[in-house]
């Protein structure tokens, strides 16, 4: 396959199967910044060059006829396969611990990319309730129209999974934590459980990146991410990331990227991609740190009656969460006690916080994902997923922490007066990292 092999047009780049070797041997950070590149190979640029091009020329009509049957390794044109794009792979297959990784132009089009490539007619995918709204949309009228069933289950509980598996089950899939209410599901549990119905467990880690969690070392067969979140860091591209092993990523590369969805990521947003991804460890420390803080003074406001966040003793699935992440995230979801009312009133009061989709950027990003990013779900399936329609999701920036919390906190006073204003006080930013054991 294309990409087990030896990049001939990149002779400082090593054969996919010694990436995990390195991923051992050197720190997370340092594979971020180094992986895969030597500058020897590039006349000693210290940062690759972009490879802004479409098609690659042949040395002969035989060599081109060669490489089209995959005898001869080499790049051909950009949507199966570009030099850029092929060093950010290595690199954040690296990251997520796998053998192979493949680059798209959306997290969508990585998500369906590879499900288009896994499911057939008559085969049956079951999924965790909470889903990204398009992901769930795919997932209900996309995939039905071409004979796959979707079973819902609440995989808060394997045993859940358990009991729904059938014979027909080809793929699992969630999110952990899930967009947008924060639940998690036990990666390792959900995934034995699926090998041993010869299922391939899918995990969209978006929220976590593989600084936090890693699925596949702990079972899972794929991740999948919007590389427009956490891994880009910075709101300005929108692009898709999957990893798993070789055989997998070839045959996602071959027919759903290749011939089905077409889906492929531009050169330039691989570069700013690796660019993002240099800082992400520093990026995601600050996110969980300031998130950790923001999450400890909604708890203890008189207008907030409740706080998702993964890092707060009273999360439900607080254990599971530091038994499978490193920290716990910039994300975090909150109830009003005047519902979405007050929640919409509380997002017009801000004055630096945005109000804005998405997440992972450098901006603190604030909206309502009933009318917003899951308004795809009736109402009737936002109350059977735990989806409510009063839960306001913020994205915890990378401004000073102090600023975030007054922003928020003053608006909770403004649109709640009677209920008193809040300490400000964070003489000490929590390290999640460390708070972890
Ligand atoms: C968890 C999750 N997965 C997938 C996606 C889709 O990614 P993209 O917008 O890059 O297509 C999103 C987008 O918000 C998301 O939040």
């Amino acid at each position: 396959m294309l990409i087990d092999a030896p990049m001939t047009r990149q002779p400082g780049m090593e054969p996919m199967t010694k990436t995990a070797k390195h991923a051992e041997a050197r720190g997370f950070a340092t594979r971020a910044i180094h992986e895969g590149y030597d500058e020897r190979s590039e006349q000693g640029a210290l940062i690759p060059p972009v490879y802004m091009t479409s098609t690659f020329a042949f040395d002969s009509a035989e060599q081109g006829a060669a490489m089209f049957s995959g005898e001869t390794p080499g790049h051909f044109y950009s949507r199966i396969s570009n030099p850029t794009l092929d060093l950010l792979e290595r690199r954040f297959a690296s990251l997520e611990g796998a053998e192979a990784a493949l680059a798209f132009a959306s997290g969508m089009g990585a998500i369906s990319s590879v499900l288009w490539t896994l499911l057939r007619q008559g085969d049956e995918i079951i999924v965790d309730k909470t889903l990204y709204g398009c992901t769930f949309a795919f997932i209900r009228s996309g995939l039905a129209k071409f004979g796959v069933t979707a079973r819902y289950v609440d995989m808060r509980d394997p045993d859940n999974l358990a009991r729904a598996i059938s014979r027909k089950t080809r793929v699992v899939y969630f999110e952990t934590p899930a967009n947008p209410n924060m639940r998690l599901v036990d990666i390792a549990a959900v995934s034995a459980i699926a090998r041993a119905h010869g299922a391939k467990t899918m995990v969209d880690n978006t929220y976590a990146t593989p600084y936090l969690t890693r699925p596949i070392e702990l079972g899972a067969d794929i991740v999948v991410h919007s590389a427009t979140k956490y891994l880009g860091g910075h709101g300005d591209l929108v692009a898709g990331l999957a990893a798993g092993s070789a055989d997998d990523m070839a045959a996602v590369r071959l027919e759903g990227l290749k011939d089905m969805t077409g889906a492929v990521m531009a050169p330039l947003t691989a570069f700013q991609i690796m660019r993002g991804i240099k800082t992400l460890e520093l990026r995601m420390d600050r996110h969980c740190a300031s998130a950790l803080t923001v999450a400890r003074a909604l708890e203890s406001h008189p207008a907030v009656t409740a706080v998702y966040y993964p890092g707060l003793q009273s999360f439900d699935q607080h254990a599971l969460a530091r038994r499978q992440m490193r920290a716990f995230g910039g994300m975090i979801a909150f109830e009003l006690a005047g519902g979405l009312a007050a929640g919409r009133a509380v997002m017009n009061a801000l004055s630096m916080i945005k109000r804005a989709v998405s997440l992972g950027d450098t901006d603190t990003l604030i909206q309502h994902p009933a009318s917003m990013t899951h308004s795809v779900y009736t109402p009737e399936e936002r109350a059977a997923h735990g989806i409510s329609d009063g839960l306001i999701r913020l994205s915890v920036g990378l401004e000073t922490p102090e600023d975030i919390l007054d922003d928020l906190l003053g608006a909770l006073d403004r649109v709640c007066p009677g209920l008193g204003r809040r300490s400000r006080n964070i003489d000490t930013i929590p390290r999640c990292v460390a708070a972890v054991a």
